[in-house]
């Protein structure tokens, strides 16, 4: 079994759902306490194994780049304040040389299109994706606990999580065939079915570990729901060649593409912060007593 070295990272969506915040800068950019969203995933990533990131970007992107390389005139004035401990944070976050790559995809044209557009850099082996919009609050991390199920089972696995039945057009959606644990077989994956045709509540929640054969299907892949290249449905095509198992994982996903979703991160990353915790949860309490 090949082990997964490289994640995709799609960093290319407009954002529209949080303007106008996200005019200037990359949704992906936008703090969640005291680092960007993106910084979460890229842990995430970095702690379940993952060696190399690919960024697939588009334009007005460029502070991702920026902010996985140094700051040579922020690092020199740190220095000469004494800031080590900052220093030192700076450092700590900065990827290995030549760990990352930055790819572009030029049109937006679907989430499967942002994959299929990191196919060189991926190669022959399989890789995971994961979707920058979605925190996943858990310990261990939602794509350490898939590439456990991944080291037992192999070949394909997503993350799903039940959603609310009447908000299943959101999302892609599975259709369960048999469970072992938390570990599904699946029928069918549909993308953002109407309540009324989705066969679960089972939603998929961005984390995704593919075979490379995927970009066969990715390539042939005509547009579909919303008029994009959805990796969903060249995904429900490589189910019928390849094992695919959906992940009922251990964690509270936040989708920070919605208003509502960012600030729910935000409340929730903040009442576990080691500086401002305590404050947040009182803050919080207050004002919910206020209400
Ligand atoms: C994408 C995927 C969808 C998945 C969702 C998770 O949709 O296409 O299958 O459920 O992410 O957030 P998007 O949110 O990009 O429309």
């Amino acid at each position: 079994m090949k082990k997964i070295r490289k994640a995709v990272l799609p960093v290319a969506g407009f954002g529209t759902r949080v303007l106008p915040a996200t005019k200037s800068i990359p949704k992906e950019m936008l703090p969640v306490v005291d680092r960007p969203a993106l910084q979460y995933v890229v842990d995430e990533a970095l702690e379940a194994g993952i060696e190399h990131i690919v960024f697939v970007t588009g334009r007005n992107k460029g502070a991702i780049e920026d902010y996985f390389d140094r700051a040579y005139e922020l690092e020199a004035t740190l220095h000469l304040k004494n800031k080590t401990a900052l220093l030192k944070e700076l450092e700590a976050k900065l990827p290995a040389p030549g760990s990352t790559s930055f790819v572009r995809q030029q049109s937006p044209q679907g989430l499967g299109h942002a994959v299929w557009c990191a196919r060189d850099v991926i190669g022959d082996e399989p890789f995971a994706v994961l979707l920058p919009d979605v925190l996943v609050k858990s310990t261990p991390g939602c794509l350490a606990q898939m590439i456990a199920a991944y080291e037992k089972k192999g070949g394909n696995i997503i993350a799903v999580d039940p959603v609310p039945k009447d908000q299943t057009d959101k999302y892609g959606v599975i259709a369960p065939k048999s469970q072992d644990g938390n570990i599904y077989e699946m029928s069918a994956m549909i993308e953002k079915p109407k309540p009324s045709e989705a066969p679960s509540n089972l939603a998929i929640t961005g984390r995704y570990i593919l075979q490379p054969e995927i970009f066969k299907f990715l390539e042939e892949q005509e547009p579909g729901a919303g008029n994009e290249i959805q990796l969903t449905d060249a995904m429900a095509k490589l189910m019928k060649t390849s094992p695919f198992f959906a992940l009922a994982f251990d964690g509270t996903p936040y989708d920070c593409g919605s208003k509502f979703g960012y600030f729910k991160a935000v409340c929730a990353y903040a009442m576990d912060h080691g500086e401002i915790g305590n404050e947040a949860r009182a803050l919080i309490k207050t004002l919910s007593q206020n209400d």
